[in-house]
């Protein structure tokens, strides 16, 4: 690993902070010394419960079966919507920015209260009770968080199918959760392309029984099949339906929605999260993290379809009063400006954002971030994959302009919110790392054989207590929901991920435990190489896995995507391997390194090293299911090059 630099929370960021480094220090103490204290206190101060709790937490992690706010009765769209009534009505809840850049609308809080409203009573009027379950399709238009919302009003638990899925995932979903109402449009657009909802949810539910109906947002006006039987237009039903509808008390551990993991191999995952815990970890975590303040604007580029879409798009922001920007489309549609544009546009203060997103950004140079003011930013998040140190610098440099701390926030599906990162004008800064614990989150690091290693070191990440918002079940399999989370290190919550810990108590995730590589003997980490090719100026993307050589040894496989206006050359291909064995050593200097014109990658943009494994090893007859990868095409043009080299 090359020298770390750090970067000292400045006067500036420091006098703006909610906490100063004693208070967060206290309130840290606080959590893991004095729970009941801590814990009532927050909950008392960021959710309006209708009937206290009798018991603040139980169980434990020996069968994962933990219950938090016991007794307590409350609802989660109240909590986002109807208490904020008297104080900010008028204020915006969502901003929603279509795919073409004249599309926007501005919905206050009183307007989507109303909204939310009277599709709850719309829901009621088609027969969904307390409990029951409810599929949504929606593309990223203000319809879907009011669905999500008008779910929760009347007790429905929602689960969201991101609606770039095929026909055939959608259809396993619905099957797995079986749901008998699917919320979808006509048709969407992303990056001026339609994509026609209506025909995959048609082909989706084809013989489906247990589908009663399919309620469909009138969104482009495209031309669709209709059943008649079964189809019900949103605008109709809501049509002279009464604004009015109370919310329903839930209990604080009725399951609140069921989240499918964005893993796209493999029988999907149902996580199901439930109403106090995981509302209280969604405000504490936004509040904290991204230091909210009054009159904030938060755009978290996330789809609605994954957890941070949940997390912090809708319910954290809603829950504290804040605003929410929302976007349809593409970053770099029309052009590369448009992720600045949207910034610029609507002053918003605070950028949540994944290195993915970043990196093909930074693909286009500094122009047109140059050309934009950029100066209603306060804070820049990142989320879902190590942020490597080069990005991170010119994130902080160029976006940032120096000013805004970077808030790297490590977490999981499985932990409904962020657990590591720095807090603004609290903790200094280091590039690529996640940084400290947030309140009541006892991390530790275990080596293979699960004792708890203790100062600086390596091992695997556990989290050794139970938080409020964690995962309560995987939908209809409890042994799949212990071996997942609890089996591998019993008693403690298994993240699947290695971490590092250096001097300070940092944490530094590397990545899933499947990313390492054997070689001479040692451990090297899949990020520790890519992150040394992404110094170089020509390189946009890297992706780094070992495929195997002799005797349980490992051979170093690169795969490497070019800035936009570079092209490859064995001379570069040279340099680029030099340059790994000059930082890291020869030992980790890649065997082979082929030109990738993009990376395959999911659809919330992970890249998909098992895949890149395979190829690698070139064992490429049986991929599996590539369908839902974000461009499928991207494995058959490095299947080709592999196999011509
Ligand atoms: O490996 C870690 C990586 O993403 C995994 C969680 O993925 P998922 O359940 O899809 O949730 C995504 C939204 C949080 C983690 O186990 N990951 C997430 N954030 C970071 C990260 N790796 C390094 N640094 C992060 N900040």
């Amino acid at each position: 690993m090359s020298a770390v630099k750090t970067y000292p929370v400045t006067e500036q960021q420091a006098e703006n902070a909610l906490l100063t480094r004693a208070q967060y220090l206290e309130l840290y103490e606080q959590s893991l010394h004095d729970p009941e204290t801590f814990w009532s206190t927050q909950a008392k101060a960021l959710v309006d419960w209708f009937t206290p709790w009798d018991k603040l937490h139980s169980g434990d992690f020996a069968t994962g079966d933990v219950k938090w706010f016991e007794g307590a009765k409350l609802n989660v769209s109240h909590n986002c919507l109807d208490r904020h009534l008297e104080t900010i009505p008028d204020q915006a809840a969502i901003i929603w920015e279509g795919d073409e850049p004249d599309q926007t609308r501005i919905i206050t809080y009183r307007e989507l209260h109303e909204e939310v409203s009277r599709v709850a009573n719309a829901l009621k009027g088609l027969g969904v009770r307390r409990g029951n379950r409810v599929c949504i399709y929606l593309p990223m238009i203000p319809e879907a968080a009011i669905a999500m919302l008008a779910c929760t009003r009347i007790g429905a638990v929602h689960s969201i199918v991101f609606a770039g899925f095929s026909a055939d995932a959608l259809r396993k979903r619905i099957v797995d959760f079986e749901s008998s109402i699917v919320i979808t449009a006509d048709q969407c657009n992303r990056g001026g392309q339609p994509i026609r909802l209506k025909d995959i949810a048609d082909e989706a539910c084809q013989d489906l029984d247990v589908v009663r109906k399919m309620i469909v947002v009138k969104h482009t006006n495209a031309d669709i099949q209709w059943i008649g039987t079964r189809d019900v237009w949103y605008h109709e039903m809501c049509k002279g339906v009464n604004p009015d509808c109370p919310p329903e008390e839930m209990d604080a551990e009725d399951p609140l929605f069921i989240i499918y993991t964005s893993g796209s191999l493999g029988t999907p995952k149902g996580a199901v999260h439930t109403t106090g815990g995981y509302l209280l970890w969604a405000a504490l975590t936004h509040k904290y993290a991204f230091d909210h303040h009054e009159g904030d604007i938060i755009w978290c580029t996330a789809n609605i379809g994954w957890i941070t879409g949940h997390t912090y798009f809708l319910y954290g922001p809603l829950a504290n009063g804040g605003t929410t920007l929302m976007y349809e489309g593409f970053p770099t549609y029309p052009n590369e400006n448009r992720v600045w544009d949207i910034i610029d546009k609507h002053d918003v203060t605070t950028f949540y954002t994944a290195p993915t997103t970043l990196r093909s950004l930074l693909a286009y140079g500094d122009e047109s971030i140059e050309a934009h003011h950029l100066s209603s930013l306060r804070l820049l998040g990142s989320v879902g994959e190590q942020i490597n140190p080069d990005v991170w610098e010119w994130f902080y440099h160029v976006v940032g302009n120096d000013r805004c701390p970077i808030i790297d926030t490590w977490w999981q599906t499985g932990t409904g919110g962020i657990m590591i990162c720095p807090l603004a004008g609290v903790t200094d800064l280091k590039p690529g790392s996640s940084a400290l614990p947030l309140f009541g989150v006892e991390p530790a690091l275990l080596d293979d054989d699960g004792q708890e290693m203790h100062g600086e070191g390596e091992g695997h990440l556990v989290i050794k207590r139970s938080w409020p918002g964690q995962v309560r079940a995987v939908f209809g399999d409890q042994k799949r929901f212990v071996d997942t989370y609890f089996s591998k290190f019993p008693g403690n919550y298994s993240t699947g991920d290695r971490a590092r810990r250096d001097a300070d108590g940092y944490y530094w995730v590397i990545g899933r435990q499947d990313d390492i590589i054997q070689r001479a003997g040692r451990k090297y980490t899949s990020s520790d190489i890519e992150n040394t090719l992404l110094i170089h100026p020509q390189v946009a993307e890297a992706a780094v896995v070992g495929y195997p050589a002799n005797c349980n040894e490992q051979h170093v496989y690169a795969f490497v995507t070019l800035m936009n206006e570079s092209s490859p050359s064995d001379e570069l291909r040279d340099v680029l391997i030099g340059l790994v064995a000059s930082v890291e050593g020869r030992d980790c200097a890649p065997e082979q390194l082929q030109w990738a014109r993009q990376l395959p990658k999911t659809r919330s943009g992970k890249i998909l090293r098992s895949i890149l494994q395979q190829i690698a090893a070139n064992e490429v007859d049986n991929l599996g299911d590539i369908s839902m990868l974000f461009d499928p095409r991207a494995v058959k043009d490095l299947v080709i090059h592999r196999l011509n080299q």
